[in-house]
């Protein structure tokens, strides 16, 4: 069968020479990508500081509604941040931990960053309560659900798990959080871009996301979406003067936070890196969400068929509801290996606990897959001599 999507193949140089499996970690950049950012050194060399009134001051929330298109946020609702782990800090620093209701529920799956920053808010008075996976791969929904009760402020998951890639129920865990008046924040960084998904429908209060793994878009874009009916209420401890509602007053006196989805942000944004950004929005919104889920369930289920045929373990879940893009593999030695296919020009990454993490993405090829696991195989010494390709 033809896969139409291959023709996307020719808008990613570094595919005509390397075996790119790795979009997980770092998506591969646009060809376009070289042209947004010379014209971001052409505004910057002509116009100068005029170049914030015509365009890159308003830049984190236009860049943030090409974001809002793919994830079903409404327009003006993301704003752009240096990364993840900035986001996260801010969706923190909105809330008091000293009342009764001082929980943050998660789970020992969810991205250490995250964590981190949750035991920095223990200091404030916060209780964490992170439920643990027994397998390592899932965090089954009923003990999350369980967890969540009258005295969580705050639940928090990764749609899917960096580690395992499971794909947790986040309309069940948003649901359950509710009905109990707590918020979630959803770290939908390896669903956007791979999995369909809605941030409206789910009903999720908060979402973080970075742009580096399956949007294409390179380091420094983290976004971060907060359903528009809770801003009034919210006014951020993480903050700088974008967030003023007259920046430019300069005024000492107390914050006076703006209206709209500037409130979110702090100081100056990261504008070279959403020049950067834009191509991989372009074209994951022009591709659509939709096809490039049908065609990563196709190639993940055959990834695991040719793992399983070889005798390695897969620690991701074998069902493809449960799934998202990656395919972990775990083999001995799996670091090391790592750097050998490197050496071969096959790019994958190893994860300790967990094994090596390989993505297909929409422009990959049938043929890398039966690729990446025989040279796999003759790594471990369980496959065709060393060396064959
Ligand atoms: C699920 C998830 N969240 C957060 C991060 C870290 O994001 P950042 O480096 O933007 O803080 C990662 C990075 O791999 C991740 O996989």
């Amino acid at each position: 069968m033809m896969d139409e999507l291959l023709a996307w193949r020719k808008e990613f140089p570094i595919l005509d020479r390397t075996v790119y499996l790795i979009s997980h970690s770092l998506g591969a950049m646009p060809a376009r990508t070289r042209e947004y950012l010379a014209a971001y050194a052409e505004t910057w060399a002509t116009r100068g500081i005029r170049a914030w009134e015509e365009g890159w001051w308003e830049m984190p929330v236009r860049t943030g509604d090409l974001i809002g298109a793919i994830i079903g946020a409404g327009a003006a609702e993301v704003v752009m941040q240096p990364n993840v782990s900035v986001c996260q800090s801010i969706v923190l620093s909105c809330f008091d931990w000293t009342g009764k209701r001082n929980k943050i529920v998660t789970d020992d799956l969810n991205f250490p960053s995250n964590l981190y920053i949750y035991q920095g808010a223990e200091r404030t008075g916060a209780r964490l309560i992170t439920v643990c996976s027994a397998d390592g791969i899932t965090t089954p929904v009923e003990r999350m659900l369980a967890a969540i009760d009258e005295e969580t402020q705050l639940v928090s998951v990764s749609h899917v798990i960096f580690r395992s890639s499971y794909l947790q129920d986040l309309l069940a865990i948003t649901r359950r959080a509710h009905e109990v008046g707590a918020k979630v924040v959803a770290d939908i960084y390896h669903s956007a871009g791979t999995v369909p998904l809605n941030v409206r429908e789910l009903g999720v209060d908060f979402a973080t996301g970075g742009s580096v793994k399956w949007l294409c878009g390179g380091p420094g874009a983290g976004y971060l979406y907060i359903q528009r009916e809770l801003w009034p209420e919210l006014k951020p401890r993480v903050t700088g003067w974008v967030a003023h509602k007259a920046p430019f007053a300069f005024d000492p006196a107390a914050m006076d936070y703006a209206e709209d989805a500037f409130r979110f942000l702090n100081g100056t944004p990261a504008i070279p890196a959403l020049y950067a950004a834009r191509a991989g929005y372009e074209i994951i919104g022009e591709v659509g969400v939709e096809r490039i889920r049908a065609k990563s369930i196709r190639q993940t289920t055959r990834l695991i068929e040719l793992a399983q045929e070889a005798g390695f373990a897969v620690r991701s879940p074998l069902k493809a509801c449960e799934r998202g893009g990656t395919v972990v593999i775990d083999v001995p030695r799996g670091g090391e290996i790592v750097q050998e296919l490197s050496r071969r020009d096959v790019l994958v990454d190893y994860r300790p606990g967990a094994g090596i993490r390989v993505a297909p993405h929409f422009y990959s090829k049938d043929e890398e897959l039966e690729l990446v696991i025989r040279e796999i195989r003759n790594c471990t010494g369980r496959g065709p001599a060393a060396g064959s390709r």
